[in-house]
């Protein structure tokens, strides 16, 4: 044959119909890699399944730990929410496929890569413009994007070749894709956005009513805004995302239910299940309430939002974002401390904070006995903070009856002056 391409390799029908497809259409031979992300399903049986299906080498990466600390632990130093709602666990995995594609592709020796992604998502998008960054003269296939079938005739042609269609027999009516940070559903009844998610949907979280009546208590400690130990025990990343996912999912968090707009321009009904993201970024975000001053929070924000979107759209691979992430990560040096969290019944709340670095300060907030705070400066600082606003009502606003009304209609009721 003509060379090697390595394919992304879920295990699912489409980049299985793939491995027989490519090199009918293209006279390539098929390397078959399977990127362990924490997706939950037995890997072993997917790589057999490649080479069943024909490909001449399956290939397996865990890349749990680089997941963890280089795509998950940035975002949540950012306090990444995609629009606000999605934690992006979908998202923060392209680039680590893309450019483990890469790599397998240079090693093999291979001409081209491809990958199951449709026309219409983002998961395209992220991921031809990361492998176009890394190798701009690596060929990208995209089978399911060039098919004009429809799901009968996909299954057709799977038939025609031999699959045993019993594999692929679904148990569920969604795509899912599943990853550490957490596990995006999408399609089925739920491209209805008036649908409430059916309880079978969801896999890592309890419905609220079959949750503990008793919360769970729960100390989570940051070093550098990186999560490090829950109760005390010092656990690694992956160890740690995987029991709060655990944790928080059977106390009902981390459901999040979201019309998003995509980077394509269609907006989509998506359902995530992120109970460990969920808890850690409202821990982490309360972590630097206490520690980060008022301006660096705020600005902090408009950051934290172009980071998001910047992963979202698939711009991991550029300096745009290295110079983000100098940012934020600079931000971290001080939010270092304990967050004690209380899960219970689908919420998560913050009820404690402590840290060596801490601004809060008793003696300046108190009312009660010694209390700091110079009283008497207030006057002070009242009366030149306010002093653009009594110039500008007194010169206008006061003589102007009708610029009052604008901001305070005088009442007529009687009784009131
Ligand atoms: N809408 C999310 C995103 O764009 C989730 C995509 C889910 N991808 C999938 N292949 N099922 O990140």
């Amino acid at each position: 044959m003509a060379g090697t391409v390595v394919l992304a390799y879920s295990g699912g029908l489409d980049t299985s119909v793939a491995i027989r497809w490519i090199p009918e259409k293209y006279g390539l031979e098929v390397i078959a890699l399977t990127v362990d992300l924490g997706n939950e399903k037995a890997i072993e049986p997917i790589r057999e399944r490649a080479l069943r299906l024909g490909a001449k080498k399956a290939i397996v990466i865990d890349a749990r730990e680089e997941f963890v600390r280089l795509c998950v632990w940035s975002a949540l130093q950012a306090n990444a929410l995609y629009e606000g709602k999605y934690p992006l666990a979908t998202a923060l995995a392209r680039p680590l496929i893309a450019y483990l594609l890469v790599e397998t592709a240079k090693q093999e020796g291979a001409v081209a890569v491809a990958h199951g992604c449709t026309g219409k998502g983002n998961d395209q998008v992220r991921f031809d413009i990361s492998i176009a960054a890394l190798a701009p003269d690596l060929r990208i296939i995209a089978p399911v994007r060039e098919w004009t079938w429809n799901r009968e005739d996909e299954i057709a042609y799977a038939e025609q070749q031999g699959l045993d269609l019993g594999e692929f027999q679904k148990s569920s009516p969604y795509s899912i894709d599943v990853n550490l940070w957490g596990r995006s559903i999408e399609s089925g009844v739920l491209e209805d956005p008036w649908v409430e998610p059916p309880e079978d949907a969801f896999a890592w979280t309890r419905p609220i009513e079959a949750t503990p009546l008793t919360p769970r208590y729960l100390e989570i400690e940051f070093e550098q805004g990186i999560p490090v130990a829950l109760d005390g025990e010092r656990l690694d990343g992956v160890e740690l995302i995987t029991r709060l996912n655990r944790l928080a999912g059977e106390h009902g968090i981390g459901r999040i239910d979201h019309i998003e707009n995509r980077f394509v321009g269609i907006k989509s009904r998506e359902v995530y299940e992120a109970p460990a993201a969920t808890v850690l970024l409202e821990a982490h975000r309360d972590l630097e309430q206490l520690t980060l001053s008022k301006e660096q929070q705020r600005f902090k924000q408009l950051v934290s939002r172009e980071f998001a979107d910047l992963v979202y759209n698939g711009f991991w691979f550029t300096l745009h974002h290295a110079d983000l992430m100098a940012y934020i990560q600079s931000t971290q040096r001080f939010v270092s401390g304990t967050v004690r969290v209380r899960l219970h019944r689908g919420s998560c709340t913050v009820v404690g904070r402590k840290s060596p670095h801490s601004l809060y300060s008793e003696a300046l907030a108190t009312y009660g006995r010694g209390d700091q705070f110079n009283h008497a400066s207030a006057l002070g600082f009242i009366d030149i903070a306010g002093m653009s606003v009594r110039v500008q009502a007194a010169r206008q606003l006061l003589p102007s009856a009708e610029a009052l009304r604008g901001l305070m209609p005088p009442r007529t009721e009687p009784g009131i002056h």
